[in-house]
């Protein structure tokens, strides 16, 4: 097993889940993802008798109701027990906004089991959930205690929820490992045969050194952002019909287009992203109407009067809050509209 300080993050590896379960707290509360507990019989086990909010996470159900729901579970068993939350990017943002709020704050642990939010969204502390259709407009910065990542949990991972980590994975290559995304080019292996925990490790690295520079996300962090002022408004826009990540391809196609034409990036990009997106399938083009894409980018909150973007000066060489104008963006999107 391996201990691990990333940039003031901690996150364990552990093998194999009953390895995994020994490390929470003995009397933790629990927010678990239900579809779990179909899937994982090791989980089922340790849950018997533990205090437990089970629901059904998804992108819709990543809201104000369900954070009402977890504080009424919390305000009748919690006295001073760590939140742990076991489940993908939904149930970490979920859990982590009322660990960071319920109380004004309780302890909180992680256990990410997709391949998403084992190498993005458990670190870096934001948490939240969606409102009124905008994507994560309501959050919080709550950093876990601890984040224990056990690749044993990707086993059950359907193909899709894969590719879907693979789109955060794409980003991670594009903004800080030329390597990762060059081995993703050439590899002759399948999707579930990625080492995947290489990559994991890379994203890790790449965001909490990023985080640990500008937790609260008013400069450096930005680079994050690439592939998704986009992607967020895809997400809205088709509401919850693609996963994150695959919004998040279709967004870092249509910023590399930008990229492109605003800052000179070589069109070889497109063409390494492209392969690869089409060597796992990942969909390259979406039926939706332009104009509503731009008014979700418009709305998101990383915007204000200007609609600012990270995009690529080269690959590895992100430039954060570059303004774009409208007409660019309309332009950027038809390369990803049928
Ligand atoms: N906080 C951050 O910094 C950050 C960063 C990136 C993304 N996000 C958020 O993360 C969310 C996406 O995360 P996600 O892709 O993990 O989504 P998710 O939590 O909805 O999980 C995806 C699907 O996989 C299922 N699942 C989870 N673990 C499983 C397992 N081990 N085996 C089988 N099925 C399993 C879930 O039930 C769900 O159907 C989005 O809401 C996004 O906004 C947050």
């Amino acid at each position: 097993m391996e201990e691990k300080l990333f940039f003031n993050e901690k996150i364990e590896f552990t093998d194999g889940l009953d390895r995994t379960f020994v490390k929470l707290p003995e009397d933790a509360l629990f927010v678990v993802d239900r579809k779990l507990l179909q899937v994982t019989e090791e989980l089922k086990i340790f849950l018997e008798g533990k205090t437990v909010y089970l629901f059904e996470a998804s992108e819709k159900n990543k809201n104000l109701l369900e954070v009402e729901n977890i504080y009424d579970f919390l305000l009748e068993h919690h006295v001073s027990q760590t939140l742990v939350a076991i489940g993908g990017g939904v149930t970490g943002d979920l859990a982590g906004y009322v660990a960071a709020t319920f109380k004004r704050g309780i302890p909180f642990n992680m256990v990410p089991t997709t391949l998403l939010s084992m190498c993005d969204s458990s670190v870096g502390g934001k948490c939240g959930v969606n409102f009124r259709g905008i994507k994560n407009y309501i959050g919080a910065f709550r950093k876990p205690e601890k984040i224990i990542i056990c690749l044993d949990f990707l086993k059950t991972l359907e193909e899709r929820e894969l590719k879907s980590g693979l789109g955060e994975i794409l980003k991670y290559g594009l903004i800080g490992d030329q390597q990762m995304l060059k081995d993703l080019s050439a590899t002759e292996r399948d999707l579930f045969h990625l080492p995947m925990k290489e990559y994991i490790l890379s994203g890790l690295c790449i965001k909490s050194e990023l985080v640990q520079a500008d937790y609260e996300d008013k400069g450096k962090r930005n680079a994050l952002n690439f592939g998704h002022n986009v992607g967020h408004a895809i997400e809205s826009v088709l509401e919850g019909t693609l996963t994150h990540g695959e919004a998040v391809a279709l967004g870092i196609l249509a910023e590399i287009y930008l990229s492109t034409m605003k800052l000179g990036l070589d069109p070889q990009a497109d063409q390494v992203v492209r392969k690869i997106m089409d060597k796992y399938d990942l969909k390259r083009t979406i039926s939706a109407e332009a104009e509503k894409l731009l008014e979700a980018i418009k709305k998101d909150k990383k915007n204000d009067e200007n609609m600012r973007f990270t995009l690529l000066r080269e690959i590895g060489e992100p430039e954060i809050k570059v303004v774009v104008q409208e007409e660019e963006i309309l332009e950027a999107l038809t390369v990803i509209l049928e």
